[in-house]
């Protein structure tokens, strides 16, 4: 019988925690064995750092798995626990340093990021805005977010923050899937040195939509925007008069926080729904353990608030924490490909948490940028949102870390709301590539098909074996999808549909998704390691593999590579990298083509969209690409690959 997906690529580096941050850290060694010996002991002291207007009775209540609730019967509004109380005590701390595109920028205490909260919770009341209301967010990233985030859960309303980059159809869908009453968003917002025009894309998705009652809309870019009477209200106009109180609305544990619809591939988006308690618990204790937060560091989490990990760790785990934030309105090359290096200058960033595509673009870039700024003030790195390639990894811990960094590499999904498998930056021995293993107070494991337990050294699929506090509450209205999705493979067992290996000390590494995995000669192939077999090829920067029907071999694997800045793609390179494949992680894993491009295609929040690929190779005719960041590579592509670069001995 063949592996469920096999092992191939063997890493050998490995990095301890650096003596000083050890000694010091928020995490010790004994966090894991504490954890593991009572885990509801352990959720229970991080969910009793967290503000609480009264008590919770039951930890956890499984009487209707897999619909599980937490803190059962405890109230609070996580605000509270995100600004009130630190303005109790800190209230000149900064929450947010925020830089604009154009390089305008400005700071905001926690005492005036809660005034601005009430002042806009206020003004969502006086236009109706009630709790079980909610909200769209329409939004770049500009400091309004966070507080429109924020004055809706002051008040009860849930929010639906929709990222920036979506379309006005897409809008559309999500307004309508969760029965909007209320959108907030801008009359344009920065990207690139041109204006998105998201109040244009407002209008045209609210055109004959009946549940959204006003729009509030944010100045930013000053550019023209058609009025709707009624219906439309500047934020200058409605929120500085307000109040700057507003008490916090009383919300059960249970209560929703907010939906957040994932990008998805394939399908209807689902909108995944996060309650109050659990969730907070579970963000603000991994936030305080996996970025080890210090009184005087200054955090920079490069998401946008479109994605869980801007729910997650740009407000509600770094606010729980009291941290303070740089957050960034553009784009990495605007006006020149070093601007986060000079952004981390200039704030003396000291914890940095990025994603893989974005570290994979500055090595395309070269490390002349960086090296060329004062980086000195980091201590902290972390990745998210893909398997970071071992030597991605490298190159970050080189020309970022300046090799004395740890990075914190997080699995972790938007379904899972909080980090689920990552070192702990003062604990844990990384090895790159590796997301090492589970937080405390998680349960992992990697199973086969028959969902029994691999052994160590083998591959299969992840899945988190006991319910944790801040796991999603299901779909949003559509609660049969969430067991078919997640619940109905292994019984009892979340299954996040990714591939996994173990070694032989208990690491584990994520291999990618279960769809994406390869068949070849009767193996099963994850796209991962011979993607980190082809990165680890001095000249190239970023690559995508897929399976392409093969007459012979049932799949035959199909490269995509980006080089390196200066590496010229040729006849002889081609040849040169499937022999280093071959190589790392075997003959049987040589890509049967390797094609040179200047760009893959991504999803808006940076995924190499494998799909789209195999449609390439396989000649088929494209579906909807409307959805990509980068639409205009897949024609690219398209007459690169037809070019016919097949290199099969
Ligand atoms: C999927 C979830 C988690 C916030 C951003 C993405 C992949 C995420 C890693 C990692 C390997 C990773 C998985 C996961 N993924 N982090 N550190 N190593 N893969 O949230 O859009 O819900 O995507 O992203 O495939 O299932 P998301």
């Amino acid at each position: 019988m063949s592996e469920t997906i096999e092992n191939l690529f063997q890493e050998e580096r490995s990095f301890p925690p650096p003596e000083k941050l050890a000694r010091s850290a928020n995490a010790q060694p004994e966090i894991y064995e504490s954890a593991a010996a009572d885990p509801h002991a352990f959720w229970v002291e991080e969910a009793q750092k967290l503000s609480w207007k009264s008590p919770w009775k039951q930890v956890l209540d499984d009487s209707e798995a897999p619909i599980y609730r937490w803190f059962v019967g405890g109230k609070l509004n996580v605000t509270e626990s995100c600004l009130d109380r630190h303005v109790e005590t800190t209230p000149d701390r900064i929450a947010f340093h925020w830089e604009g595109e154009p390089g305008d920028s400005k700071s905001l205490t926690y005492a005036q990021l809660l005034a601005e909260v009430c002042r806009t919770s206020n003004a969502l009341k006086e236009l109706g805005v009630t709790k079980g209301d909610t909200v769209a967010i329409y939004m770049g990233m500009v400091p309004e977010i966070i507080v429109a985030m924020l004055a809706c859960a002051r008040i009860g309303a849930a929010h639906s923050v929709v990222f920036g980059g979506f379309s006005a159809e897409s809008l559309r869908e999500r307004i309508d899937d969760a029965s909007c009453t209320a959108v907030i968003t801008q009359d344009g917002s920065w990207r690139r040195g041109h204006v998105v025009e998201l109040k244009k894309n407002v209008d045209d998705s609210l055109v004959g939509q009946q549940t959204v009652k006003h729009v509030l809309v944010l100045k930013r870019c000053e550019n023209e925007v058609d009025w709707h009477q009624g219906r439309d209200h500047w934020w200058h106009d409605v929120v500085p008069q307000q109040s700057d109180q507003c008490d916090a609305e009383e919300m059960d544990a249970e209560d929703l926080l907010y939906i957040l619809y994932t990008s998805g591939s394939t399908g209807k988006p689902k909108g995944i729904v996060h309650t109050c308690g659990g969730y907070m618990t579970g963000v603000s204790a991994t936030f305080r353990y996996v970025f080890d937060i210090k009184d005087d560091d200054l955090y920079w989490c490069t998401a946008d608030c479109g994605w869980v990990t801007g729910h997650s760790y740009i407000v509600y785990g770094p606010l729980a924490n009291g941290a303070t934030s740089l957050i960034y309105e553009g784009t990495p090359d605007h006006p020149e490909q070093d601007r986060w290096w000079k952004l981390i200058e200039k704030y003396s960033v000291t914890i940095l948490y990025t994603a893989p595509t974005a570290i994979r673009t500055f090595m395309k870039w070269g490390e002349q940028l960086p090296v060329a700024c004062d980086l000195s003030s980091l201590r902290l790195l972390g990745s998210v949102g893909e398997p970071i390639n071992p030597e991605a990894w490298m190159w970050y811990h080189e020309y970022i870390g300046g090799k004395r960094c740890p990075i914190v590499d997080t699995w972790w999904q938007t379904e899972t709301g909080c980090i689920m498998i990552t070192p702990l930056p003062g604990v844990t021995t990384t090895r790159p590539g590796s997301a090492c293993t589970p937080f405390p107070g998680i349960d992992a494991m990697v199973i086969d098909n028959e969902g029994n337990e691999v052994e160590r050294g083998h591959g299969g699929l992840l899945v988190i074996s006991s319910p944790w506090p801040s796991m999603l509450r299901g779909i949003y209205r559509d609660p049969e999808r969430y067991k078919e999705v997640y619940w109905s493979q292994f019984d009892g067992l979340y299954f996040p549909g990714d591939g996994c290996k173990i070694d032989d000390d208990g690491y584990l590494w994520l291999l990618g998704r279960v769809d994406d995995v390869m068949l070849v000669s009767g193996h099963n192939i994850s796209t991962t390691e011979v993607e980190n077999a082809l990165v680890d090829h001095e000249g190239v920067a970023e690559a995508a593999v897929v399976g392409r029907s093969d007459e012979r071999t049932g799949q035959a694997i199909a490269a995509f590579v980006v080089l390196r800045a200066d590496v010229v793609g040729h006849d002889d390179l081609i040849v040169e990298l499937r022999k280093h494949v071959a190589k790392k992680i075997g003959p049987i894993a040589k890509p049967s083509s390797i094609v040179f491009t200047p760009d893959l295609p991504k999803t808006r929040s940076g995924k190499i969209m494998r799909r789209l690929l195999k449609d390439i190779s396989e000649q088929r005719k494209l579906g909807d690409v409307t959805t990509l960041a980068n639409a205009d590579i897949v024609e690219a592509i398209r007459s690169g690959s037809s070019s016919g670069q097949d290199a099969d001995e």
